[in-house]
């Protein structure tokens, strides 16, 4: 496969006896050891709960190094895509790996523009959620509800690419909607003559009674904290959309399947939980150091959310870049918000502190974003739904990958059976 090269065979011994396995080695070094054919030559197979070990695939959309806290897109450092990209860009660099040109960029802005209406039916499904639904459940259903519209790409890369251009300019609609729906206001409908970013803020707050126009500030904010979300190569979402993706589902099926994957706190759903710690924190009387205590003591399941990450063993980028975003924002726009210098103070305390130094436990992309998501009007409940919008082009550059590798197979992993051997069935009376 290209860009990856063959090491030297490992030896590894089962019962005494040796067997060679193949090794792989990535564009940045990174080693692995082939063990396909390891069960098959041995009857072992591997076991890794969790796969904190497990290479699931060979990929060349997103590059991290944990240790030293490196995030690059198709080579691209995180750190320039933020400060000189605009999203749909880097939409189009992780779904088709270059950077379009300016013809590219333009055919591909245009379509995406021109398929953000939903289908007017669509419509009657958000009638049918109460008010209360968790946006997160609303976008997983008429994402998964799109697939009713239009058909199964299969073979055909056209209708592929038709149908990742719906994806991209449906969801921002879709999740507006929601939102809309919840507070019970009229949905706003798409406009094409602004951008993608300003269309869903202007989607998110524009009402029929007067004009709305989209801060700028706004706007910026709001393209950088996409661009940062775009894509994380195989955390939990993305690992599930290519599970789904593998038994050959369809691309929405398969979306579907990654929202609601992200859904849960330890991974999308991490930066509402963190907004909702900092305002607990704060209601305490600022107690910062009370609520690290808790974070360390085993008997209590409090974590501070926002903190450690599977990968990261060092400051996450994305983390970095949001911090000096949101000392920066939120002075221009004149929001004071106490909940950040809670935050800073936070990190401080824990960044001192044994217990979090020992584990490598920092500040993650989810600790500062809901700072920023507040400060442009984004609320609570929404949170996990910005993350799903930004994360979207990174699922549909892995969906993609993987439905175009001549080699790919089902997703089934293994395991190790732990429950009882064999055992005869016992009629009810004759039970103890
Ligand atoms: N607060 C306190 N202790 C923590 C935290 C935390 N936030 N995170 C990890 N630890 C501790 C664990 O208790 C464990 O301690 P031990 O070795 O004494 O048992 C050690 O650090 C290692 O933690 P694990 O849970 O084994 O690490 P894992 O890689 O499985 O989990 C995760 C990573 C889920 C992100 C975890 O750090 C966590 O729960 N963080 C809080 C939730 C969060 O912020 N999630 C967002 C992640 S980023 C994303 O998905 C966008």
């Amino acid at each position: 496969m290209e860009g990856v090269r063959k090491g030297e065979d490992a030896k590894i011994y089962i019962d005494g006896k040796e067997y060679l396995l193949p090794t792989v080695i990535g564009t940045e070094d990174e080693l692995g050891i082939d063990i396909r054919r390891l069960r098959s030559e041995s009857g072992a197979i591997t076991l890794d709960p969790g796969y904190a070990n497990t290479g699931s695939c060979i990929s060349s959309i997103t590059y991290i190094n944990g240790e030293e806290g490196i995030l690059r897109y198709r080579g691209y450092p995180i750190e320039q895509l933020a400060e000189k990209a605009e999203f749909l860009e880097v939409c189009y660099l992780l779904i088709y790996g270059k950077l379009p040109d300016q013809r590219e960029y333009n055919y591909f802005v245009d379509k995406v523009t021109r398929h953000s209406l939903l289908h007017e039916d669509m419509k009657n499904f958000f009638a049918g959620f109460p008010n209360t639904a968790h946006p997160m459940c609303v976008l997983a259903a008429m994402v998964a509800s799109l697939a009713a519209y239009y058909p199964d790409e299969k073979n055909d890369l056209e209708l592929m690419d038709l149908n990742i251009v719906r994806l991209l300019a449906k969801v921002p609609t879709i999740a507006a909607f929601a939102y809309k729906k919840s507070i019970g206001q009229p949905f706003v409908y798409p406009r094409n003559d602004l951008s993608y970013t300003q269309n869903f803020l202007h989607m998110m707050f524009a009402v029929p009674a007067e004009e709305y126009k989209v801060p700028p500030l706004f706007n910026k904010a709001l393209n950088i904290l996409l661009i940062l979300h775009a894509d994380h190569e195989q955390n939990c979402s993305t690992s599930t959309v290519r599970m789904v993706g593998s038994s050959m589902a369809n691309l929405f099926a398969s979306i579907a399947a990654g929202i609601c994957a992200l859904w849960g706190p330890l991974h999308g759903g991490a930066n509402q939980r963190v907004i909702e710690m900092l305002q607990m924190i704060y209601e305490d009387k600022g107690d910062v150091a009370k609520y690290v205590a808790m974070a360390k003591d085993k008997r209590n399941n409090f974590r501070l959310m926002g903190f450690g990450h599977r990968v990261y063993k060092n400051y996450d980028p994305r983390a970095r870049i949001l911090k000096s975003l949101a000392d920066e924002l939120l002075p221009e726009l004149g929001y004071d918000d106490p909940l950040l210098e809670i935050a800073k103070h936070l990190e401080e305390v824990a960044l001192k502190d044994e217990y979090f130094l020992e584990r490598k436990l920092y500040p993650n992309v989810d600790f500062y974003s809901g700072i920023i998501y507040r400060a442009i009007g984004i609320p609570t409940n929404m949170f996990t739904v910005m993350f799903a919008l930004g994360r979207l082009p990174g699922w549909i550059a892995h969906w993609r990958e993987l439905r175009l590798d001549p080699s790919m197979r089902i997703h089934r992993p293994r395991q190790i059976y732990s429950g009882p051997s064999k055992r005869d069935y016992i009629p009810f009376t004759e039970r103890g």
